[in-house]
Parts: structure tokens; C-alpha cells; sequence
């Protein structure tokens, strides 16, 4: 909904446990009232008028998220590999009534072309808002991350129902029961927080491989 995101799907080793986290340290809460919502009156079809803020999510060409087709997916050779260093870090898990996430004291960097972006904070969306040849996913989690100059780069990995975390896979999965916890503590308007997918408007998606 802010400044245009770049998005990469890629796998990373993250070995999470929500359900561990939410029993042993418990979610903060906040109560905020919140001034969007992923249905109702302040949903994702009324979002650009909400706030002059949000206008790009009615006018912006470059919206997230898309349906990734796969037969018009571009490969591109001269692409390099992302340099990801994360560290063990302090963390605040938050509910924030649109989505749950984590904030990062110092959780590391990530360089893309040379530019650093640290890691801000991580959060999932149940199901999925990106698609892979018109399929959503069970999950998706979005790492954050912003360079000195402003800007931000986010990555998402995909989950799909099964056992957790098998060690190869482009697509990683999670049980039933964290996704339901990443869905319980949701304001109501909320608990299906994915966006639907935006048009392309002439965008390519390009792979590494
Ligand atoms: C929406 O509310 C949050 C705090 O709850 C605030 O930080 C943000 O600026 C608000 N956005 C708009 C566009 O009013
Ligand atoms: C391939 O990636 C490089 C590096 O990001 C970029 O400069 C180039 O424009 C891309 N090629 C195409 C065909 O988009
Ligand atoms: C986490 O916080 C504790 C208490 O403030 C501190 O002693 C510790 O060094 C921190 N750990 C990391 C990895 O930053």
C-alpha cells in the first residue's frame, strides 16, 4: 500500500514454530483501531480512497500482489543471486489486528545489485496474496526489509499445508494448526488478510536460476 514494493519468491531456512512462540512468549497486542481492512466498508476495493496516502492502490501500475504465470515468466541469466545475512536477534511477535508479525532489533541484511536493505520486520498472510498460475497458497510470509535511502524490498515465501518444513522445496509448508494461529488473534475484517491480485499492466516476472 506504500511505496512500490519489489517482491522475489524465494525458499529461505526460517525455522519457525509459531506455535512455540505464541504459547511461550506470548503475542503483544495492540488495539488499534484500524483505518483499513480486508472486508467490509474499508476493504481492499475502497483502499485508494481512503486516505490520499493510499491513492496508488487505485492509480498504481505497479500493485502487489500479482498471479505469477509461469509459462510468461522471463529467465534472466544476468540476474545474481540474493546475499542474505540473517542473525539471531531480539523479537517482539505482534498481534496487529491485520496481521501477526515480528520485529527485529538487529535481525541482519540482505543485498540485491550491490544495495544493502536491513530486516525490519517479518508477517504472514492467511491464505496466501500471490498466486502461482492462478493457485493460492495456504500462507504467506513477507520479510521486510528497508536501504538507507528509503526505499524497501520484501521478500515472500509461500507455505502450503503439509509437515513442517521440509529441508528442499520451493514452497515450504505449515500444519493446519499454525495456520489457524496466525488467524485467531485477527480483527474480524481481517481474518482472511490477503489482498486479491492486481493487474500486470505490462510487468514481467524475471527468474534466477
Ligand atoms: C492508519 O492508522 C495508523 C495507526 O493506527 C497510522 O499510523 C496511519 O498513519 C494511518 N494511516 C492513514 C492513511 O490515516
Ligand atoms: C535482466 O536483469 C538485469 C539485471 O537486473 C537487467 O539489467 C536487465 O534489464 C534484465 N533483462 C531483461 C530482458 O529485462
Ligand atoms: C537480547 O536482549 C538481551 C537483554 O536486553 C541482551 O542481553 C542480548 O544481548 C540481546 N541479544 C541479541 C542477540 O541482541
Amino acid at each position: 500500500m506504500a511505496a512500490p514494493l519489489s517482491f522475489f519468491i524465494i525458499p529461505i531456512a526460517l525455522l519457525l514454530d509459531l506455535h512455540t512462540y505464541a504459547s511461550s512468549a506470548g503475542l503483544v497486542g495492540l488495539d488499534t483501531v484500524l483505518n483499513f481492512s480486508y472486508s467490509g466498508n474499508t476493504g481492499p476495493g475502497r483502499w485508494g480512497s481512503l486516505s490520499p496516502a493510499y491513492a496508488p492502490c487505485a492509480y498504481g501500475k505497479w500493485q502487489s500482489p500479482i498471479d505469477i504465470e509461469t509459462d510468461k515468466v522471463v529467465v534472466n541469466k544476468t540476474l545474481k543471486p540474493l546475499k542474505r545475512h540473517y542473525y539471531p536477534s531480539n523479537t517482539t511477535l505482534i498481534d496487529h489486528g491485520y496481521n501477526v508479525g515480528m520485529q527485529f532489533e538487529n535481525g541482519g541484511e540482505f543485498i540485491v545489485d550491490g544495495k544493502k536493505y536491513t530486516l525490519l520486520q517479518m508477517h504472514w498472510h492467511v491464505p496466501s496474496e500471490h498466486k502461482i498460475d492462478g493457485v493460492l497458497f495456504a500462507s504467506e510470509l513477507h520479510l521486510v526489509h528497508k536501504a538507507s535511502d528509503g526505499s524497501y524490498t520484501v521478500i515472500a515465501v509461500l507455505y502450503k499445508i503439509g509437515d513442517a518444513d521440509p529441508t528442499v522445496a520451493k514452497v515450504r509448508s505449515m500444519s493446519e494448526e499454525q495456520v489457524e494461529a496466525l488467524r485467531a488473534p485477527l480483527q474480524s475484517t481481517c481474518k482472511s488478510n490477503h489482498r486479491p491480485v492486481q493487474p500486470m499492466h505490462g510487468r514481467h516476472v524475471q527468474l534466477f536460476i
